[in-house]
C-alpha cells in the first residue's frame, strides 16, 4: 500500500503506553498512525492536518476530549472521530456520538476492534460522499428535463444553456414556430440564479403599437388617453429576473430604438415621465425569422441586433432531428393521458414510423397537438393506431399546405385559382398582423411594394386604409 492510499489517524491519549500500543496497531493494520497527549496538542495537529480518522479519549489533562471532537469536526464534517473511554464516561460517550462521533469503545477494548470500527466508519464515509456525487449528478442530468432531445443539435443547445443559464448574458433563441423558443427561454430562467424571481413574458407581435411601449415601459396617470392610473411596465416587473421579448422581430422601429436604450443604459422611463428607473433583468429575445436579413433589409436596427445576439441559440426545425420524435412522442402520449387521466397508452411501431416521416411544418408544437387528437381518439385501445392521428399526418399529400382543389371535368381556370389563393394568403398573413401591411408582407417575404401591388390588382384594396 502507497503512503498516499494509507488512511492517517491522530491518537489522543494521555497514557503514553495505551497511545503508543494503539498507534502500533493501527500502524500494523495499515493506517498511518500520529499521536498528541493533550488536548492543546490535538488541536494543533488538527490545525495543521486533515486526519481521515481521530480517535479521543475523554478524559484528558487540559480538557474534554469532547472539545478536541468538536474542533476536529468544525473542520471536516467528515472526520471519522471515535471516542474512548472507562466505565463511567458511558453518558459522555454516547452525547459524543449526537455531537457527531461515530461510535465509542470502552476501556480496555480489543485493540484489533479499533482498527474494525475505523474501516466501517471509513467506508460509510466513502458511500456517503459517493451518494451525495450521484445526487449531484442526477441534479444535473435533470436540470433541463423538461426539454426533450437527443440529437447532436440538441446535445449542442443543452452544452450551450449548460454554460451560458447561470450568467446574466443576453440570449436570442431563434427558431421556426413551435420549435420551442419559449420552453428554452424558461428553461433559461429557471437554471439561473434569478429562478425565484419572476419570468415576464412580451409578444411584440400581439399588442398593438401604441400600447406596446407602454405595456413594456409603463406609464404614469394621464399619460395618454385611458391612462387612468399608473402602471408599471414589463421591464419592471422583471426586475431582478428575465424579460422574454418573443417575437423581437416583429417589434416596430420606434419600439426597437426606445428598447436599445434600454439595454444600453439599463435603465428605462415610463411613458409621461421623465424619471429615469434602474432595472435589473436578464434578456432572452426569441425570433422566428432572421434578423441578420432584416437588418440588411433596413427592417431591424443592426445596434439592436448584436446588443440582443450575444448568447444566439438556434432551434433547428423538427424535420432535422428525427431521431428526437419518438422520444418527443412518447413524452407527449404519456402526458396526454395523464393530463386527460385515462390509462397509460402506446404508439405502434407503424404509428412511430409515420410520426418520422412527416414534415411536422408546425414543429414540436403541431406533434404534440397530433399526439393529443390521436390519444383522443384511441377510445379503449391500448395500442395507438395510425388511423388515430390527423388527417394531414396520415396523408399529407393532400397536404394541409395547398387547399385541396377538386379537379372538375370541364377542367378549371388556372389564373383564377392561383388569385385566388393568392387572395386567401394575404388575408390570412394580414389577419395575422391584425391588418399591419409592413408585417404583413415579412410574413410573406415580399417587399411592402410588392404587398399593396396585389392589394390593388385583387381588388383587396380597400385593406390599404388599415393600419400599415
Ligand atoms: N424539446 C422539447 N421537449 C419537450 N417539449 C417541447 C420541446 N420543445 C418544445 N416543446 C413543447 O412544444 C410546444 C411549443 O413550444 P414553444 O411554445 O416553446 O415554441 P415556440 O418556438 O415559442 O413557438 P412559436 O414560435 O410558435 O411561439 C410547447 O408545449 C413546448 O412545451
Ligand atoms: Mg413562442
Amino acid at each position: 500500500m502507497s503512503n498516499r492510499t494509507q488512511p492517517t489517524v491522530l491518537v489522543v491519549d494521555d497514557e503514553a503506553e495505551l497511545r503508543g500500543m494503539v498507534a502500533e496497531s493501527l500502524a500494523n493494520d495499515g493506517f498511518v498512525a500520529a499521536q498528541a497527549a493533550t488536548a492543546a496538542e490535538a488541536i494543533e495537529r488538527v490545525k495543521a492536518f486533515a486526519y481521515d480518522a481521530i480517535v479521543i479519549d475523554l478524559r484528558l489533562p487540559d480538557a474534554d476530549g469532547m472539545e478536541v471532537l468538536d474542533a476536529a469536526l468544525d473542520r471536516y464534517p467528515d472526520v471519522v472521530a471515535l471516542m474512548m473511554t472507562g466505565f463511567g464516561g458511558v453518558a459522555d460517550a454516547v452525547s459524543a456520538i449526537k455531537r457527531g462521533a461515530v461510535d465509542f469503545l470502552i476501556k480496555p477494548f480489543q485493540l484489533s476492534q479499533l482498527s474494525r470500527v475505523i474501516g466501517a466508519g471509513l467506508e460509510q464515509r466513502r458511500l456517503r460522499q459517493e451518494n451525495a456525487e450521484l445526487r449531484a449528478q442526477l441534479r444535473d442530468r435533470y436540470r433541463f428535463d423538461s426539454v426533450i432531445g437527443q440529437s447532436a443539435p440538441m446535445q449542442q443547445v443543452f452544452a450551450t444553456l449548460e454554460l451560458v443559464a447561470p450568467m446574466n448574458s443576453t440570449v436570442l433563441i431563434h427558431g421556426e414556430t413551435g420549435t420551442g423558443k419559449e420552453l428554452i427561454a424558461r428553461t433559461i430562467h429557471h437554471n439561473s440564479p434569478r429562478a425565484d424571481q419572476r419570468f415576464v413574458a412580451f409578444n411584440a407581435a400581439a399588442i398593438p403599437e401604441p400600447l406596446a411601449e407602454a405595456e413594456l415601459f409603463g406609464h404614469a396617470k394621464g399619460a395618454f388617453t385611458g391612462a387612468v392610473s399608473a402602471r408599471v411596465g414589463r421591464f419592471e416587473l422583471a426586475h431582478r429576473g428575465t424579460l422574454f421579448i418573443d417575437e423581437v422581430a416583429l417589434m416596430p422601429m420606434a419600439l426597437q430604438a426606445k428598447l436599445l436604450r434600454a439595454l444600453q443604459e439599463r435603465e428605462i422611463e415610463r411613458v409621461g415621465e421623465s424619471r429615469p428607473i434602474k432595472f435589473d433583468a436578464r434578456i432572452v429575445a426569441a425570433t422566428n425569422t432572421d434578423l441578420r436579413k432584416l437588418v440588411k433589409e433596413g427592417a431591424f436596427r443592426e445596434d439592436l441586433y448584436y446588443r440582443l445576439n450575444v448568447i444566439p441559440i438556434t432551434l433547428p426545425p423538427l424535420r432535422d432531428r428525427r431521431e428526437d420524435i419518438p422520444l418527443l412522442a412518447r413524452h407527449f402520449v404519456q402526458k396526454s393521458c395523464r393530463n386527460n387521466n385515462v390509462p397509460p397508452r402506446v404508439l405502434t411501431q407503424e404509428a412511430v414510423r409515420l410520426l418520422m416521416n412527416y414534415s411536422w411544418p408546425g414543429n414540436i408544437r403541431q406533434l404534440e397537438n397530433a399526439i393529443e387528437h390521436a390519444v383522443a381518439m384511441t377510445g379503449a385501445e391500448k395500442e395507438i393506431p395510425v388511423t388515430a392521428f390527423p388527417e394531414d399526418v396520415v396523408r399529407p399529400a393532400s397536404s394541409s399546405f395547398f387547399p385541396a382543389v377538386a379537379i372538375p371535368d370541364e377542367g378549371i381556370n388556372f389564373t383564377s385559382v392561383v388569385s385566388q389563393l393568392e387572395r386567401e394568403l394575404i388575408l390570412k398573413c394580414l389577419e395575422k398582423t391584425g391588418g399591419n401591411k409592413r408585417q404583413a408582407a415579412r410574413l410573406l417575404n415580399l417587399s411592402r411594394t410588392t404587398l399593396i401591388d396585389k392589394l390593388h390588382r385583387l381588388n383587396l384594396a380597400d385593406q390599404e386604409t388599415a393600419a400599415s
